[in-house]
């Protein structure tokens, strides 16, 4: 194991890594537990020759894995004329959209920062929605956005003649949707998410290019899908004709294996054909299932009723939805045996738990565990709880090369407060 500056000085906004010297002198001072030392510093270890490999905890994102997403995405692309926009609420890892670009038509966004994020590292087509803009807002956003969306009729009323140039949309509520959690379901009940009154959104009709309809989240069904759709062609139909494009949102598992992609392209084209608009889809989860792996170590085993393995990383501050929506990652490694154990972060939360396993080993610290599906609604949710280390972010490129592309230190701890 040797120490060495990270490849990556030029992404880190902390400036260049310390000499060997001074770490040794700051180490030495400190012990290897301080934060800078462990995640910061002591980042690379050398493998093979030319593989730089970072030391955990990390997400590692697989372009080869991503590559199969982007072909399904650019096949439902080609054989149904929708188009396609990153949902960068899900994912905003912008060192690999150089790969995504070439299969995806453009980004759509949550606020001003991330529809600027991807008019600068994307390109292509931008879509600025939000729930709520400001007046400033919209006027920045404007000058680099394709398409404004209004969540509401009075924001379109208030700001929508600030967007000079620009397509406005509005999202509507239709009143269906699919999701396994009320929490994330838009169509909930008191949902403040897109309007609801038919005939107010008719008499604006004439001011909007198009609707944007988000209304499924991780729906694996095509039925309820298809079901949805025949709905709001039945309800909205007046209002579609007058549109150049609709956009059906994200939570659709169309990258899933088995899903019935041939009548989804089907269902896809014939809803613009009879409604004669653009379709777009707002793929965030679907473009990047399965790509990607949060790497930790286990610090410590302690037993209480069973063992509990505690990680070098934390569901609220590394994985949140899982928090969120009690859910558990699925264990990419070691693999499923007979050895129970409950696998839990190092933060101060109780409850900071990831699930209860089996696995074929007994876990002991040092012991490498691989989470799964790391990629939606990570990153862009990570946080600095309990000055814990951030994991790096490494990418396995097409080629093979891992490539370390961001790694974080005391300085952006320390800069994320004031
Ligand atoms: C308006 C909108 N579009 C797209 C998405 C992306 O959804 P997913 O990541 O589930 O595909 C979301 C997710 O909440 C959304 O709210």
């Amino acid at each position: 194991m040797i120490l060495t500056k990270s490849p990556i000085s030029q992404h880190d906004p902390a400036g260049p890594a310390p000499s060997q010297s001074s770490m040794l002198r700051f180490a030495r001072r400190f012990g290897p537990h301080f934060p800078a030392i462990r995640s910061g510093h002591r980042l690379l270890h050398r493998r093979a020759p030319q593989e730089l490999v970072p030391s955990s905890p990390y997400y590692l994102i697989d372009e080869r894995k991503l590559l199969k997403n982007l072909e399904i995405i650019q096949q439902v692309r080609e054989l149904t004329g929708a188009k396609s926009v990153l949902a960068l609420k899900c994912f905003s890892t912008w060192s690999v959209f150089g790969l995504m670009r070439d299969y995806l038509d453009g980004t759509t966004s949550s606020s001003l920062l991330e529809a600027r994020l991807g008019h600068e590292k994307f390109g292509k087509e931008v879509h600025a929605y939000s729930v709520g803009f400001s007046r400033a807002e919209v006027r920045q956003v404007s000058a680099f956005a394709d398409k404004v969306i209004f969540n509401s009729i009075s924001q379109l009323k208030r700001y929508g003649h600030e967007a000079r140039g620009v397509k406005l949309g509005l999202r509507v509520n239709p009143g269906v949707s699919h999701s396994h959690f009320d929490l994330a379901d838009p169509a909930r009940r008191f949902s403040r998410l897109g309007v609801t009154d038919h005939a107010a959104l008719m008499e604006v009709a004439p001011q909007l290019s198009g609707v944007m309809f988000h209304f499924n989240c991780e729906n694996d069904q095509f039925m309820s899908f298809a079901a949805a759709l025949d709905a709001i062609g039945k309800s909205y139909g007046p209002v579609l004709k007058k549109m150049q494009w609709v956009s059906l949102g994200g939570g659709l598992s169309f990258t899933k294996d088995g899903y019935p992609l041939r009548q989804f392209c089907r269902r896809l084209k014939q809803f613009s054909k009879e409604f004669d608009v653009q379709l777009y889809l707002e793929p965030g989860e679907a473009v990047i299932t399965g790509c990607a792996e949060l790497v930790a170590t286990v610090l410590d085993v302690v037993h209480n009723e069973m063992d509990i393995a505690i990680l070098d990383i934390s569901v609220e501050a590394h994985m949140l939805d899982h928090l969120i929506y009690q859910t558990s990652p699925e264990i990419n490694a070691p693999g499923p045996g007979r050895h129970p154990v409950l696998i839990a972060g190092r933060s101060c939360l109780a409850g900071d738990v990831f699930g209860t396993y089996k696995l074929n080993q007994r876990l002991r610290p040092g012991t490498i565990i691989r989470l799964a599906d790391a990629a939606g609604y990570t990153m862009v949710k990570k946080n600095w709880f309990n000055g814990l280390p951030m994991p790096s972010i490494c990418v396995r490129r097409l080629s093979g090369k891992l490539d370390i592309v961001r790694r974080f230190s005391y300085r952006d701890y320390e800069e994320s407060l004031s």
